[in-house]
């Protein structure tokens, strides 16, 4: 889960597997790069750092916000850095645009970032109070209020039990029809903490059901699933994916079409079994990469993270 627990104070907006993620990434000078979960441009500065003094990246963002600092961040690096406010969805648009084939390496942080939770009015966070908005990209019509007050019960049970794994989506779900509105991001989550009772997990009560909304709100499993093959697709031989997740939704999601992608397909029609399709990638990481004790102290929200890797297979 991706949110602070209870009593944290905000984290330093650090990139998450700083360092891992660059070596993953085995960059070369010259080399063709893309974030598509630019951020605040913290893996970004490495990836343009580590391929200088030619090396060049696309830098994919829907939010402005992050857009901003990013932007900031990168104007040292000049030309080299090509930013964009765009879904990562739009990946192959811009690669034909700018007249690159292929990249040497991607990189895909799923999930909120630091600067999103510790923003109020962004709504991501129970820790802080602000409107139920939890939109990545602020012109999307889909808001978590939306969600909350106009939805039935069952579409709002449902979606806190399949996106959050929330055991009492149920209960949850009736009380929110009964204190409609519910307008702030308090509100919800001192009613989930009241029906949730006392716990002894460490986590907040609220973490699985924002979690659940927050995926709702941008369709991001959906997005995963498409980016994941989208990224396979745009990589050079021997290129490089490395994908970060946060929940074990986005993992098994990032997991399986690894491990597809690293095997023959075989023709399941075919009484021979014949294969239709070699191995597209060699599986670089077979277990996550997990972070640092030091990495989870500079930032809590590294604590969930895993980090798995691809290569594409040599032509
Ligand atoms: C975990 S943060 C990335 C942090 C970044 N690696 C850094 O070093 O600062 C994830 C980012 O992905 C962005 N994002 C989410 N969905 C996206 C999409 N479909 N296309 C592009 N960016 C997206 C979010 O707005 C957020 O800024």
């Amino acid at each position: 889960m991706d949110t602070p627990t209870k009593g944290m104070s905000p984290s330093p907006h650090i990139s998450v597997l700083y360092e891992e993620v660059l070596d993953a990434l085995n960059i070369k000078s010259g080399g063709r790069y893309a974030d598509l979960t630019l951020g605040a441009g913290g893996h970004a500065a490495g990836i343009l750092e580590a391929c200088s003094p030619e090396g060049e990246l696309i830098g994919l963002d829907v939010d402005p916000q992050a857009l901003k600092i990013a932007r900031k961040k990168l104007k040292p690096f000049g030309a080299r850095a090509h930013i964009y406010q765009a879904s990562y969805l739009t990946l192959e648009d811009h690669l034909q645009a700018l007249g690159w084939k292929d990249l040497d390496g991607i990189t895909l942080d799923l999930g909120a970032s630091s600067m999103q939770f510790d923003t109020p009015e962004r709504g991501f966070s129970f820790s802080h109070d602000g409107p139920l908005d939890m939109r990545f990209d602020p012109t999307k019509d889909l808001t978590a209020e939306m969600i909350v007050n106009e939805w039935e019960d069952k579409q709002i049970s449902e979606l806190l039990f399949k996106f959050g794994e929330e055991r009492k989506s149920r209960k949850i779900s009736k009380e929110i029809i009964a204190n409609r509105p519910i307008k702030s991001t308090k509100q919800l989550a001192t009613l989930i903490k009241t029906v949730i009772g006392p716990t002894k997990q460490k986590i907040h009560p609220a973490t699985r059901s924002f979690q659940a909304l927050r995926i709702a709100v941008n369709a991001e499993l959906e997005a995963v699933e498409e980016i994941m093959k989208i990224a396979i697709e745009s990589l050079s031989p021997r290129g490089r994916l490395v994908v970060i997740s946060f929940h074990s939704l986005e993992d098994r999601i990032v997991k399986n079409i690894f491990r597809d992608a690293s095997k023959p397909l075989r023709d399941s029609q075919d009484p021979m079994n014949r294969i239709i399709r070699d191995p597209v990638v060699n599986l670089i990481t077979r277990k996550p990469i997990v972070p640092t004790e030091k990495n989870i102290r500079e930032n809590r929200r590294a604590r969930s993270a895993k980090l798995r890797v691809v290569e594409k297979c040599a032509d």
